[in-house]
């Protein structure tokens, strides 16, 4: 049956302007155009573009989310301008003006265009984007089990949007950050058993102060990204990879900050705050503390704690004791623990791919993209 659209509406879009060679700060510019419901924000701007000024400017081309050029952020989230509807964006917009500015943590070149060479590019050169083939080459083709290429397709789907570097936290605090983009395209490369420096790739974003132990675990990545791909999983892969498989220590403390928060939880059922900063410097302990690193780092970090009291996020009783939480729920939390530490071997499931298993039933895909444990 023919797709039934509704007649065209007005919508106000509200957006942001500038161009940093004028000398002029930035401002909002307000137009209303007139489209069916079901057209999308992109076609929205350039009618406001072709008819009232010409010198608005927005990035495109494919229009049909697969180029990944014209990211931009629809009433304050990462979208695509091409891949939003406007009635959905309406619905989501404040007073019914739909707000369309430029992505973040890129410099804006004009009005809605960002500097992807800047900051997206770069990263992604940094964490050399091509497969480093296994020697020697066969003669006819590398054999990969279907599992393998399932487990890398989710970020092989990645279009370069740049929709998760807009939004991700540890960025907007610490812009050296290597970010979701480039470490889920180095995934893609670690996950692949036809390269052959894995070690190496691990080693190297490990040891880096802004790889992958950088990640602040927020999930911002994941809900911007249009195409599932799922960056902070990426991550969350890596470092199991580089901690588990390889054993590598790094020199952020990243694995033992890691081990320390999984043993405080494991034992308390809560995270004992007070406990988990010297015992990723000084070890996974309670004597911890006392380890010259752990010492060092405790002193560099008296503001913060002092500010951490001011503001009641932690006690000073909470210096000296865990929380407490009822001991049922303790042990519903341990039992988690032990029927994931009894298993054999990790369990990684990648529900990415969309299709029927060999019972017929159908299998979906998951905008969380993996579990695992
Ligand atoms: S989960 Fe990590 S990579 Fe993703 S947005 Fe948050 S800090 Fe950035
Ligand atoms: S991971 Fe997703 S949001 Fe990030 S660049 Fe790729 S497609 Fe865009
Ligand atoms: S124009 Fe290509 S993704 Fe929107």
């Amino acid at each position: 049956m023919a797709e039934v659209h509704k007649p065209p509406e007005k919508f106000t879009l509200r957006l942001r302007r500038y161009d940093p060679e004028s000398g002029n700060a930035p401002y909002w510019d307000e137009h209303t155009v007139e489209l069916e419901p079901h057209r999308s924000v992109l076609e929205a701007v350039l009618q406001a573009k072709d008819r009232f000024d010409g010198s608005i400017g927005i990035r495109c081309s494919c229009r049909q989310a697969i180029c990944g050029s014209c990211g931009v952020r629809v009433n304050g989230e990462p979208a695509l301008a091409c891949h939003t509807h406007l009635d959905a964006a309406k619905a989501g917009a404040k007073e019914g003006v739909i707000e369309i500015e430029p992505m973040g943590n890129m410099p804006v070149l004009k009005d809605l265009i960002v500097d992807m060479d800047a900051v997206h590019w770069k990263k992604i050169q940094r964490v050399t984007p091509w497969l480093l083939a296994k020697q020697p080459v066969p003669e006819r083709e590398y054999i990969v089990s279907k599992e393998s290429m399932v487990d890398v397709t989710q970020t092989m789907a990645c279009i370069q949007c740049g929709a998760c570097v807009s939004d991700c936290l540890a960025m907007e605090v610490d812009p050296g950050f290597i970010g979701p983009a480039a470490l889920a395209k180095a995934y893609r490369f670690v996950g692949d058993p036809r390269d052959a420096e894995p070690y190496e790739r691990l080693n190297d974003l490990a040891q880096d102060p802004q790889g992958i132990f950088d990640c602040t675990h927020c999930f911002k990545c994941v809900q911007a990204c249009p195409k599932d791909v799922n960056p902070m999983g990426q991550i969350m892969r890596l470092r199991r990879i580089a901690t588990q498989d390889h054993h590598i220590v790094d020199q952020n403390n990243g694995e033992r900050h890691e081990e320390a928060f999984a043993t405080l939880i494991k034992n308390n059922g809560l995270l004992w705050e007070a406990e988990l900063l010297p015992r990723s410097y000084g070890g996974n302990s309670w004597f911890g503390k006392f380890a010259p690193p752990a010492g060092k780092e405790l002193l560099s970090s008296l503001p913060s704690i002092v500010k951490a009291l001011l503001r009641r996020k932690v006690t000073p009783m909470g210096v000296f004791k865990p929380h407490k939480i009822p001991s049922q729920d303790l042990k519903a939390v341990q039992s988690i623990y032990d029927k994931i530490e009894s298993r054999p071997e990790r369990y990684e499931l990648n529900l990415y791919i969309v299709g029927e298993d060999e019972t017929g039933a159908p299998a979906t895909a998951s905008p969380e993209g993996s579990v695992s444990a």
